[in-house]
């Protein structure tokens, strides 16, 4: 028998003790180990959460799971970095495995954490904190782990994923978007991080590490979220036959690597274009295996907490401990990528008077940057107003196209600043 204590009984918290209690038989048949959850901590033990919680189990006192010498693992669901890290840092003091679903406190402060854990024998169990119930983390650990990891593409917040899919879909605002996804129990306590691209960034920290062997580069990473999309270029990009999605990109180039998040345009023949809703999905290319993709509910109670429950079985049946460290360490300081330097196919909208002469000295700006153009098209005519022309281009390298966009922004016949969004896919001819 093992014995859990939860800190925080919200959304994840939830979804892991329903698993723990109505599922218990069914773990046990296959595993033949008994998980009993001891303890629960909240600072509200009085809301009916829909689960009957045996008596004595719900508390206020995180001291009742963190110091309980009878609980083996200490699951840890309140997010946020303080009192997370502390709590954690001193549960593994105290000699306990950790399962945490805390993706922010693991790619800004993993280090110390993996350090203590390591120092104190014990595990720290993390697959909930990347793609809710997608079993990422043990894909990229041990199912290929005989592979050197070559590219990286993921929808990995849920949150965003189904604000895009609901304004390209229904044409839905943006804030009644948000507004359901925080009903439904996918957004952070602060979704400021999943549309400003930051709950992304650090799921892609911890992939990246797993993958590359490079210590968590949280603040290496460019982000960008999607809270500057118009509906607009949803359309436009529907238009081309594209979908835009928020992508974590990370990809090992001639020794370095590139870690983004930003709004992506993708073909919408592409299977990756066809994940929607809350679902997320992750495309792994390795050396040996080739493409694979991984696919599932990024976010919700219970699909969160089927990763939790599935971290506290792995420690509760391996008799070998495994602190993450041999996982996320330091073997390899690769250098990340300037973002300047990397290249990508874009999608331009200039808002361009309509007039003779205009897309000539566009062009011009951009040809002097060496950005080739694959394709222009101005929706609707206004003569001597301006109107949406939209360029797609051939591969570029950013620096030249902030630069280029620049010069172009000062035009007279420019009447607002240029949108761009990169694109991914098959170069045209
Ligand atoms: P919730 O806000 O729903 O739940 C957190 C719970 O912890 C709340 O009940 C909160 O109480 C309680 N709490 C906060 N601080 C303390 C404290 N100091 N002592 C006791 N209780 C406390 O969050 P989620 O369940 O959504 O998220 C939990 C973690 O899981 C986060 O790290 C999140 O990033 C991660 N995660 C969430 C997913 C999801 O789909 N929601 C998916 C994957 C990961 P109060 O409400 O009073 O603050
Ligand atoms: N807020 C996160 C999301 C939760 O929307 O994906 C899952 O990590």
């Amino acid at each position: 028998m093992v014995n859990v204590g939860i800190i925080g009984f919200g959304t994840v918290g939830t979804g892991t003790a329903r698993i723990l209690i109505e599922n218990g038989d069914v773990i046990e048949e296959k595993t033949g180990i008994r998980l009993n959850l001891l303890g629960i901590v909240d600072r509200d033990i009085e809301r009916d959460r829909g689960i009957d919680i045996p008596h004595g189990v719900l508390t206020r006192e995180v001291s009742d799971v963190l110091d309980n010498p009878d609980i083996d693992v200490v699951v840890e669901l309140i997010g946020g970095i303080q009192p997370a890290k502390d709590f954690i840092l001193r549960a593994l003091n105290n000699g306990k495995h950790v399962v945490t679903a805390n993706k922010a406190l693991l790619a800004t402060e993993g280090g110390e954490i993996f350090e203590t854990a390591a120092r104190n024998s014990v595990s720290v169990g993390f697959e909930a904190a990347v793609a809710g119930g997608i079993p990422i983390i043990k894909v990229l650990k041990e199912g290929l782990v005989a592979n050197k990891v070559l590219s990286i593409y993921g929808i990995i917040n849920g949150t965003s994923n189904f604000i895009l899919t609901k304004m390209t879909e229904s044409g839905m605002d943006f804030s009644d978007a948000l507004s359901e996804a925080q009903v439904l129990g996918y957004a952070e306590a602060n979704p400021a991080l999943d549309i400003e691209g930051v709950d992304t960034a650090h799921k892609l920290a911890i992939m990246a590490s797993l993958s590359f062997g490079i210590p968590l580069s949280y603040d290496k990473i460019h982000i960008e979220g999607i809270t500057t999309l118009t509906p607009q270029d949803i359309e436009f990009a529907g238009e081309l036959g594209y979908k835009i999605k928020l992508l974590a990109i990370a990809k090992s180039v001639n020794g370095e690597v590139e870690l983004r998040v930003h709004p992506t345009m993708i073909p919408e023949s592409y299977l990756i274009s066809k994940v929607d809703g809350v679902l997320n999905a992750v495309y792994v290319v390795g050396d040996a295996v080739g493409e694979t993709l991984y696919y599932g509910r990024g976010a919700g109670d219970m699909p969160t907490g089927s990763a939790v429950v599935s971290d506290i079985v792995d420690i509760a049946r391996d008799g070998t401990v495994s602190s993450g460290m041999e996982y996320i360490g330091k073997r390899r300081d690769l250098k990340v990528k300037a973002m300047g330097d990397i290249e990508s196919m874009y999608y331009f909208r200039f808002t361009a008077l309509d007039r003779p002469g205009v897309l000539s000295r566009i062009s011009g700006i951009l040809g002097d940057y060496n950005i080739s153009i694959a394709a222009v098209i101005q929706k609707g005519r206004q003569v001597g107003a301006a109107v949406p022309l939209v360029v797609l281009t051939h591969r570029a390298r950013e620096r030249d196209v902030r630069a280029a966009l620049q010069e172009i922004d000062r035009l007279d016949v420019v009447a607002d600043r240029t949108a761009f969004i990169r694109v991914e896919g098959e170069e045209a001819p």
